[in-house]
């Protein structure tokens, strides 16, 4: 099994997801901005679990259920109303979060999640965990015998500058061992390298990111550029965020 080929797919849209689960691949869903850098630090900061939905009516109605789970998320970029906390990967610090079950809900992230929820395995990717996501996705894919998909969320169904290099970065980690990378993945990390020491400054360049900064959120884009600041890696199944055990 160590020298089994483990297939690399780019799929530059989250609608593609379907295709992913198609193939039964193991499926990294990358957000950078904001959704799963958001899912990230939460989990560094003690969360125990993150619970998905696709509406905030679902949102709603789940809190209404369980009282003590915190509400979160983002409409338009900003904290729906009688919500918690935001869409800030910076709002979810340990004060807030250790111990809690998170209700959450963005525009594109999280229903890029939902749109992979078929998958056996759906981890969470971003720049925060680059190398671990890349080593435990290579590590179940060889197990499994499976391929690995890097799902873009992408804004609104549309392909997104950050999470086209995150999904660079990603590959990049993968590179030195058995893998074969799709043409998207190997133009992904090309373009990554191409910016690897100027990463923050190109993201700041994005469509999306003028949007948050206009909306005062630049700092949530610095922290998201961080490559390996965080080592978890936090995997979807049955409907619920955990670590991987
Ligand atoms: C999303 O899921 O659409 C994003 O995380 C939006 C945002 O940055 O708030």
């Amino acid at each position: 099994m160590q020298n089994m080929v483990v297939k690399v797919k780019l799929e530059l849209a989250a609608r593609a997801a379907v295709q992913a689960v198609r193939r039964k691949d193991l499926i990294v869903v990358i957000d950078v901005l904001r959704c799963t850098s958001s899912i990230l630090n939460a989990f560094a900061n003690g969360a125990k679990e993150v619970i998905p939905t696709r509406t905030l009516r679902e949102a709603h109605r789940l809190r209404e259920s369980h009282p003590s789970f915190l509400l979160a998320g983002e409409r338009r970029g900003v904290r729906p109303q009688g919500f918690d906390l935001g869409n800030s990967p910076l709002e979810f610090t340990r004060q807030k979060v250790s111990g809690r079950t998170l209700i959450f809900t963005t525009t594109s992230g999280t229903a890029a999640l939902i749109r992979s929820k078929e998958s056996d395995w759906v981890l969470i990717g971003g720049f925060l965990n680059a190398g671990s996501v890349a080593s435990a996705a290579l590590e179940i894919a060889e197990r499994e015998e499976i391929g690995v998909s890097l799902v873009l969320s992408g804004r609104k169904g549309h392909f997104s500058l950050e999470d086209f290099l995150c999904g660079g970065a990603i590959a990049g980690r993968l590179l030195g061992t058995n893998v074969d990378l799709s043409d998207s993945t190997t133009g992904a990390l090309l373009a990554f390298r191409q910016v690897k020491e100027i990463l923050c400054e190109t993201i700041m360049t994005g469509e999306h990111v003028r949007n948050l900064i206009d909306l005062g959120f630049e700092e949530d884009v610095r922290f998201s550029c961080q490559m390996d600041l965080l080592g978890n890696v936090p995997a979807y199944r049955n409907g619920v965020i955990r670590l991987l055990a």
